[in-house]
């Protein structure tokens, strides 16, 4: 199965947002990925529940929704009743986490937890049988266009052993400074959802671009490329 490509909003033209989101739904994509910040856990600050529900409005693609917040047990149903398919939160800032995976997931969407760069697959261990994915940042959080932390790429070949071994359904998602030049190798991780902003949103065809790592993508799978 081919890993599906999850555009980051973050760098789209936010005064055409509909229209761009169009392009990567023509092309191939297979959810869309709502990163939302609220100036304190990252330094920068995004959109919330009110965007998402406009963007719920323009696709019928999956919303996965990144929660770069503070106190996330706060707003993860507001994110749901926005539309959000999935929902993740940083283990860094979730002092709650199991109540907050069981409260996503109770209100019928995907619970999610994000590791940052520096914090060790080890942090999952009492989680991981509980969550529907994972998202590793393969960037420090907060802005796009960064470039990718490849020791990310083992935490993910690791993890992915992990979910095997222990059989657990727990789908993989990586997020930050992913390419067309690197998109085969952080593929070949075998993640299961790559997200990618400014690779996508950056290029003067949007549509075209998510076509192309699409069928990268695909080939990676069929062990083409
Ligand atoms: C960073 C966000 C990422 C980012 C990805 O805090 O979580 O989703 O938007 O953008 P690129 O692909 O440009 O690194
Ligand atoms: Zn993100």
């Amino acid at each position: 199965m081919a890993a599906a490509l999850a555009p980051s909003v973050l760098s789209a033209d936010f005064a055409r947002l509909g229209e761009q989101i169009g392009d990567v739904a023509a092309g191939g994509a297979g959810l869309i990925h709502v990163d939302v910040m609220d100036g304190h856990f990252v330094n920068n600050i995004t959109l919330g529940p009110a965007v998402t529900a406009a963007i719920r409005k323009v696709t019928d693609l999956p919303l996965d929704c990144h929660l770069m917040i503070e106190n996330p047990e706060r707003f993860v149903e507001a994110f749901i009743d926005a539309g959000a398919e999935m929902v993740s939160v940083h283990v860094e800032v979730a002092r709650h986490l199991h109540g907050t995976v069981q409260t996503i997931r109770k209100r019928g969407a995907k619970a999610g937890v994000v590791l940052n760069p520096a914090t060790p697959i080890s942090a999952l261990q009492d989680i991981l049988p509980d969550v529907d994915f994972v998202l590793l940042m393969s960037v420090n959080p907060g802005f796009g266009g960064q470039t990718l932390i490849r020791p990310v790429l083992d935490k993910a070949r690791q993890l992915r052993a992990m979910v095997e071994r222990d059989g657990l359904e727990c789908r993989i998602e990586i997020d930050g400074g992913v390419t067309e030049d690197n998109l085969v190798e952080v593929a070949s991780t075998g993640v299961d959802m790559i997200v990618s902003g400014s690779a996508i949103f950056g290029t003067a065809d949007i549509r075209a671009t998510t076509e192309r790592m699409v069928r990268v993508l695909a080939g990676v799978a069929e062990g083409r490329a």
